[in-house]
């Protein structure tokens, strides 16, 4: 199977559990990404079913809209019964590093209200230890060079994602060369940076389901 393939697998699997989990007339939280992008196409074969959609970035807001799926603005949304999502590094205790696509904090903040967050990924993303995809940081532009002193301090070396201009105006750190063995409490140091508006790790708030492409199927691991 190619990784595309194993996407889309992943991407039927969660449409299948949003049918049989979420209550209909509800609003799903969509993630952003490749794999995202073939989940909202299975959402398309079900929308009827729901009002609609709360989406994580301008990205995903179009391709919703071009299904004829109705897009609120979360402010106007108080209960998320489930948000699928891709990541870039999942580890088994499904922390997960996210922000690949620079849409970081927007998927944070839909996930943070959703009451189940279902992360889908290939097979090639599940790692023991996250930390070699580089960790994305969104930053206020003024705060550039003393967020990127402090990530130094914490052992990382940052990268400006050049040309890059997030959703939000802000500008993205890829963070090279941390090991992270405690997710959680580095999400929160580096939150604590002044200048960073958040961070790519999803640890305070993990996935509660894994939907994992593999050459043997999808698997599930909660
Ligand atoms: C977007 O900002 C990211 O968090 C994506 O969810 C993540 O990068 C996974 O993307 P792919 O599904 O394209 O690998």
């Amino acid at each position: 199977m190619t990784q595309d393939e194993l996407k889309q697998a992943v991407a039927q699997a969660a449409a299948d559990y949003v049918a049989q989990t979420a209550p209909a007339g509800s609003i799903i939280g969509v993630g952003t990404g490749s794999t995202a992008n073939f989940f909202i196409d299975a959402l398309a074969a079900i929308k009827d079913r729901y009002q609609g959609a709360v989406a994580s970035s301008e990205a995903t807001r179009k391709r919703l809209e071009g299904h004829g799926i109705t897009v609120f603005d979360l402010n106007d949304v108080s209960d998320i019964p489930v948000y699928v999502d891709g990541a870039d590094e999942i580890d088994g205790g499904l922390n997960m590093i996210k922000g690949g696509g620079g849409a970081l904090t927007r998927e944070k903040i839909v996930a943070a209200v959703a009451r189940e967050f279902v992360c889908i990924c290939d097979a090639s993303k599940l790692v023991e230890v996250m930390g070699k995809f580089p960790l994305p940081v969104e930053v206020i532009p003024m705060a550039r060079a003393h967020v990127a002193r402090e990530l130094a301090k914490l052992g990382g070396t940052p990268v400006l994602r050049e040309g890059f201009v997030t959703d939000n105006g802000n500008v993205i750190l890829d963070v090279k060369g941390l090991a992270i063995t405690d997710p959680k409490g580095l999400e929160a140091q580096v939150n604590q940076i002044t200048g960073v508006v958040t961070n790519g790790l999803f640890a305070v708030r993990p996935a509660n389901l894994l939907l994992l492409g593999t050459a043997d199927g999808v698997k599930s691991i909660r």
